[in-house]
């Protein structure tokens, strides 16, 4: 294996924005706030300083309540701290953008946000329901507000100062291109799903060109089935190098100029996940070129309904 500590210390400039995001994040996508908290805890100790999180996870609170906790013991700084959430798509008026934000931050207790992201392009009906749908439990859009009104009233939130960058989530590179040629200021993140099973290479290419910084969730395959950390190529690069499947997974999404984000529960998984190290570049092209199955887990790109979340 070659030296690879500086690959979990990378951090990504933001060419739209303000700061440098690690590449090495974790998602707080977990439905317990006691767990959601301890998880946190756990990922600050081994290391972790990207954390991403979500209106939609409904534990903003418990994510603050772990970070507030490394602050004050002065073991972290909040300067050290990318701290991204996202804004939920019964919110997507603009009159109703500032106060979703502020209610973040307040959960929160932060100043500031490192990113804020429009967690996908799709406007449900406005509203407190997070999922609202009809009789026939159909989702009810709303036809009532388009992307790029949402995308102006973000803008207007790194005018006023506590959101250090913008972006998008959960978009197609046609929507994505949509607000690249529209918006007063660029996005600096994409956030979609990514890993060996969607590489995901033309909106990768894309976001090289314009300065986009690509953020890969479900970065080990969500633990779902075809398993990527299952994957023979995966499994056998992961013995040649001494590394575990899931930490040969993450490298590859470093290596290739993405950032990437995975959750776990398990303390030994959090560690695992943050102690990456850099892989020989035959595997890199073993992993581009030797994996044929492609596949999508997540269908909320198509609908906007969070596949991975469950119904209140
Ligand atoms: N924008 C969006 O719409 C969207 C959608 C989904 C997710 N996200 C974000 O992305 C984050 C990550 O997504 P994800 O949950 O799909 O990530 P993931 O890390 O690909 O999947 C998590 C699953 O993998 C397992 N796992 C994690 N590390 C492992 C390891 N080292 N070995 C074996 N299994 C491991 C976890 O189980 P254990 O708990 O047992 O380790 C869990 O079941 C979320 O928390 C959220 O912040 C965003």
């Amino acid at each position: 294996m070659a030296t690879g500590d500086a690959l979990r210390h990378k951090r990504i400039p933001l060419m739209h924005g303000t700061g440098a995001m690690p590449a090495v994040g974790f998602g707080t996508l977990i439905p317990d706030p006691i767990v959601t908290m301890q998880a946190t805890k756990t990922a600050l100790e081994v290391g972790f300083r990207h954390f991403d999180c979500a209106e939609r996870y409904r534990n903003e609170a418990a994510v603050g309540d772990a970070m507030q906790a490394a602050l004050k013991t002065g073991t972290v700084r909040r300067e050290d701290l990318f701290v991204t959430t996202k804004l939920w798509n019964t919110n997507h008026r603009p009159e109703r953008v500032k106060p979703a934000f502020d209610a973040s931050l307040r959960r929160l207790q932060l100043g500031y946000v490192d990113c804020y992201l429009i967690h996908t392009p799709f406007a449900f009906r406005p509203g407190d329901e997070q999922d609202p749908r009809d009789q026939h439990g159909r989702v009810i859009y709303d036809p009532g507000v388009t992307l790029i009104e949402t995308w102006c009233a973000l803008e207007r939130l790194v005018d006023d100062g506590r959101c250090r960058s913008i972006g998008l989530s959960d978009v197609t590179l046609e929507k994505l291109q949509e607000i690249v040629w529209a918006g007063r200021i660029k996005p600096a993140v994409v956030q979609v799903e990514s890993h060996p099973y969607l590489p995901e290479w033309e909106l990768l290419d894309f976001c090289r060109e314009h300065g986009i910084v690509l953020l890969a969730f479900a970065a080990v395959g969500h633990g779902m089935s075809p398993r990527v950390l299952d994957d023979p190529v995966i499994t056998s690069i992961a013995q040649r190098v001494h590394k575990t499947p899931s930490q040969v997974a993450l490298a590859w999404a470093v290596q290739r100029g993405t950032a990437f984000l995975t959750t776990s529960t398990s303390p030994n998984h959090i560690q695992e996940n943050f102690e990456i190290s850099t892989l020989p570049e035959v595997a890199m092209q073993e992993i581009r070129e030797g994996i044929t199955t492609k596949v999508r887990l997540n269908t909320v790109v198509e609908t906007g309904v969070p596949g991975f979340i469950p119904r209140a």
